[in-house]
């Protein structure tokens, strides 16, 4: 397989876990580029469940290379936890997994100041997976961030800690909350440290050497198109590009060394969190809620859930590139017996065929809906195109036709199996 990036064309938790373990069969290389321990991957085997957070999904196939890229930032204690959860289930991570040494670290201030600052917000607040995400990018931007090459000098580690705590509990004790213990911290992330050494290297050069010999890469891209810092329904994002350029600055390989972009979809829509969702519907979330679905990998909030929407699907096809569509949760829908599927949006006077940026205008659009007749029988059990209900493939085929791109994968079922190829 040749460099591709995967991405979620909506608004995150697409079932690109699922279609990465798939693809990760004919990769060499699985790489995550972007986001952080607030992503939650979900991949089966057999009965088997992992939720994965920062560990490239590709850990699971033995001997695949997994990287987490320079563009991720890494919660050190939480990694730890995660490979060593991994290794209780029998996963073999030494000498598979690789962590870029620019990547940031993220430490208990950030996850305080995430606290915080939606505490602040009030009934405006973004709904974060509190896992510091925000605070963790932003003291990137500001150049005050510390990574993982710091993380593992323990002298600089012990001296930039100090001076980071300093401001960082000063800006906690203004916000009335309780400031942090260097010792209690240093500490804890001095063992994370440790225990990641091995794992840190130059994942750049790596990638390099790999792409020179002629690898196959995925990059698995995290979160959805719609939470992008630049393109995503801004507040309500996270604070990375999680479309597909991320994959390049997140992973120091060119945009002329990739070759195809895929974008995950459902075959509905959901949103954890708050922020504009033009189709949510009630109906739609209770069918789903009741089926045990639809509860996130990270938080286990409730998603919101809602019908397609081909506005925002069109748009991920137009910012990423995506010359390749996945649609998953097929199933989901199988018992439904009028689908409805968003082909504009209406403002007033005004009608959209692209998100608008602004999200209070987004909150207030009206979706202009098509209808499609329901299949109303199991798909769970299909492998192959042509044995899909006749409505089910024209329901599939005008997803991908009104999204403007190519439909090359469908799912039926979170097994790896449960999956058709066109
Ligand atoms: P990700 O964040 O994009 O990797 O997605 P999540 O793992 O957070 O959420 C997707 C959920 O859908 C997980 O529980 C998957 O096991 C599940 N899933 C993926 N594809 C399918 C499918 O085709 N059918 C069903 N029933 N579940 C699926
Ligand atoms: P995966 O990779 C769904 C959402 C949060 C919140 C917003 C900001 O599993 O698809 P953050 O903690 O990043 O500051 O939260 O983004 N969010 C996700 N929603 N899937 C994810 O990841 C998400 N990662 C963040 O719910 O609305
Ligand atoms: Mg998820």
């Amino acid at each position: 397989m040749a460099n591709t990036i995967l991405v979620g064309a909506q608004w995150g938790d697409e079932g690109k876990g699922k279609i990465i373990d798939v693809l990760a069969e004919r990769s060499d290389y699985v790489v995550r580029t972007a986001g952080g321990n607030n992503a939650g991957h979900t991949v089966f085997i057999g009965p088997q469940k992992y939720v994965l957070h920062l560990v490239p999904s590709g850990i699971l196939w033995p001997g695949k290379k997994c990287v987490i890229g320079n563009g991720v930032v890494v919660d050190p204690v939480s990694l730890v936890e995660e490979i060593e959860g991994l290794q209780a289930l029998g996963v073999k991570v030494d000498g598979n997994l690789f962590l870029s040494e620019c990547a940031h670290v993220v430490l208990p201030y950030h996850r305080l100041l995430d606290e915080q600052r939606e505490l602040r917000k009030g009934r405006q607040k973004i709904g974060t997976t509190k896992r510091g995400i925000g605070p963790a990018y932003g003291d990137k931007a500001a150049r005050v961030g510390i990574r993982m090459v710091d993380l593992i000098n323990p002298p600089r580690f012990e001296a930039l800690l100090r001076q980071r705590l300093r401001e960082n509990n000063a800006v906690l004790r203004a916000l009335g909350a309780r400031p942090l213990s260097f010792a209690r911290v240093h500490a804890a992330y001095r063992a994370a440290g440790d225990r990641l050494r091995p794992f840190v290297t130059s994942t750049v050069m790596l990638l390099h050497e790999a792409t020179r010999r002629g690898a196959n890469i995925l990059f698995e891209g995290a979160q959805g198109t719609f939470l992008d810092i630049d393109h995503g329904t801004y507040p309500y994002v996270t604070s990375s590009n999680t479309t597909a350029g991320g994959a390049c600055t997140g992973s120091g390989v060119p945009p002329n060394k990739i070759d195809h972009v895929y974008g995950v979809m459902k075959a509905y829509t959901t949103r954890v969190g708050e922020g504009p969702l033009p189709t949510e519907n009630a109906a739609i979330a209770d069918l789903l809620h009741g089926m045990g679905r639809e509860f996130g990998a990270t938080t286990g909030r409730p998603r919101r859930c809602g019908w397609a929407d081909t506005v925002v699907t069109r748009h991920a096809v137009m910012v990423n590139g995506i010359d390749r569509l996945a649609i998953t949760n097929v199933d989901g829908l199988d018992t439904v017996e009028t689908l409805k599927v968003c082909i504009g949006y209406r403002h007033g006077d005004r009608r959209y065929d692209y998100v608008p940026a602004d999200a209070a205008v987004l909150a207030e659009c009206e979706p202009v809906y098509a209808e499609f007749p329901g299949w109303r029988t199991p798909t769970g059990h299909i492998r192959e195109w042509r044995k899909l209900p006749a409505p089910c493939r024209a329901y599939l085929k005008a997803l991908a036709e009104l999204s403007n791109t190519r439909l090359a994968m469908v799912s039926v079922g979170p097994a790896r199996d449960q999956t058709i190829f066109l």
